[in-house]
């Protein structure tokens, strides 16, 4: 049988992450299973489960007209309540619901950009380590090409204008148009909230060079304490910054798939809406999440969210620290912490010793952890763990990993 050359990409397995994570959905870690995998490879936020559910369950309502087609690119009513969590949470005064897209996820929303900004071979700068689906979302489609800008661990991860102004003249010399600068803030996967003279650097170098800044800020509310956050649109030039946001993190509804695109520059808009066609979000989920986004269940909600992962990432960070006598990037925000395995690792720190220690874990204790390179890292032997698990979760994982120490100090 023939098919398209093009769907070539997504004939095989797919990627290593996504593989893994069906793996140990069929086993999974649970008191019931004791040993089942530690699955902390999937940025998801179990730790409000108890709190959603039975307020879903209360609230679910699907009205008449839900039944038929909406407008495409969010219905009204939903884009004037995420228009209000936008200017009274993520605090950007006057968001207005007619410049907010709804799609299918944030993932729809990345792929639909690149698509509105990126001809093929254009190049898009995003400070690495990144969030790994941005890879598939940029690229793998519509052929973006993202540009790497390596972030050093040991000055913190800071955004400096002089890697960027780095990369962005490596690439033009080799003959890449360069378009835009995705920066996910605060940052997949080390849980970093950017201080606000690093936003103005990156500001400064866009303004310089006349490039679209693109904020994916999925986790402004996941962090680990109240008020850290600063949104991106707050400091930048209105027409060249768009913000990508979603309910996948904050709100613990990874399955929902509702992704959301806010900008002020109108011909961008337009495109995104029309391209809305191809991307458009079913009534049901906007409808159910409607009422989580009114006072004042919101504000308890997110309080309550805010406290129970900051609780639960410092003791993970501390658990993980003294077992295995490692390092932890001091996260700020997010369900994850960005360890520092290398020690772990042979003399020879590169990717294959890396994938080999993610591989012993996965099938000598049954632990799925996210390597590196699957962010991109420039440096090998950093992974990623997703935290916002049951305690009874963060307890086992304590048992396996001294195994680890014991076997392996
Ligand atoms: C930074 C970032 N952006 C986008 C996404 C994708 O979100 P969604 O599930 O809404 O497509 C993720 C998911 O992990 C993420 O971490």
């Amino acid at each position: 049988m023939k098919f398209s050359k093009r769907s070539d990409t997504f004939a095989s397995q797919g990627s290593p992450l996504v593989h893994a994570h069906f793996l140990c959905a069929q086993d999974l870690y649970d008191e019931t299973n004791p040993t089942g995998y530690l699955h902390l490879g999937t940025a998801q936020n179990h730790l409000m489960d108890d709190v959603l559910s039975p307020y879903l369950k209360e609230k679910a309502q699907v009205f008449p007209e839900d039944l038929h087609y909406a407008c495409l690119h969010g219905a009204e009513y939903f884009r004037e309540r995420c228009a209000t969590l936008l200017q009274n949470y993520l605090h950007i005064p006057g968001a207005k619901s007619e410049n907010i897209v709804i799609l299918s996820g944030a993932t729809g929303v990345l792929e639909a950009l690149s698509f509105c900004l990126l001809d093929e071979g254009e190049g898009i700068m995003i400070p690495a380590p990144f969030y790994s689906g941005f890879t598939h979302d940029l690229q793998t489609r519509f052929h973006g090409r993202i540009i790497p800008v390596p972030l050093d661990p040991e000055k913190g991860y800071a955004l400096e204008r002089e890697a960027f102004e780095k990369a962005f003249s490596m690439a033009t010399q080799a003959g890449i148009s360069i378009k835009a600068i995705l920066l996910n803030h605060p940052h997949n996967p080390t849980g970093k909230i950017f201080p606000e003279t690093e936003l103005r650097q990156i500001c400064d170098f866009a303004r310089a060079h006349d490039l679209h800044v693109v904020s994916d800020e999925i986790y402004a509310l996941s962090t680990h304490q109240p008020t850290d956050h600063q949104s991106l649109l707050t400091l930048h030039d209105p027409d060249f910054t768009h913000l990508i946001y979603g309910f996948a993190k904050d709100f613990c509804l990874s399955g929902f798939k509702l992704g959301l695109f806010y900008s002020e520059n109108q011909d961008l808009l337009t495109r995104m809406q029309n391209i809305s066609l191809f991307y458009g979000l079913s009534t049901a989920p906007q409808r159910l999440v409607a009422p989580l986004l009114s006072k004042p269940f919101l504000d308890t909600f997110l309080q309550e969210s805010q406290k129970r992962l900051c609780t639960q990432l410092r003791r993970a960070k501390e658990g993980l620290e003294t077992t295995l006598d490692v390092s932890c990037y001091p996260t700020q925000a997010g369900p994850f912490l960005w360890v520092d395995l290398r020690r772990y690792l042979p003399k020879e720190k590169t990717p294959e010793t890396e994938l080999a220690l993610h591989t012993r874990w996965l099938h000598e204790y049954k632990i799925n952890i996210s390597p590196g390179q699957f962010f991109s890292s420039p440096q090998s032997g950093f992974f990623r763990f997703v935290l916002a698990q049951p305690q009874s979760v963060l307890d086992e994982l304590l048992v396996r990993v001294r195994k680890e120490k014991e076997h392996r100090p």
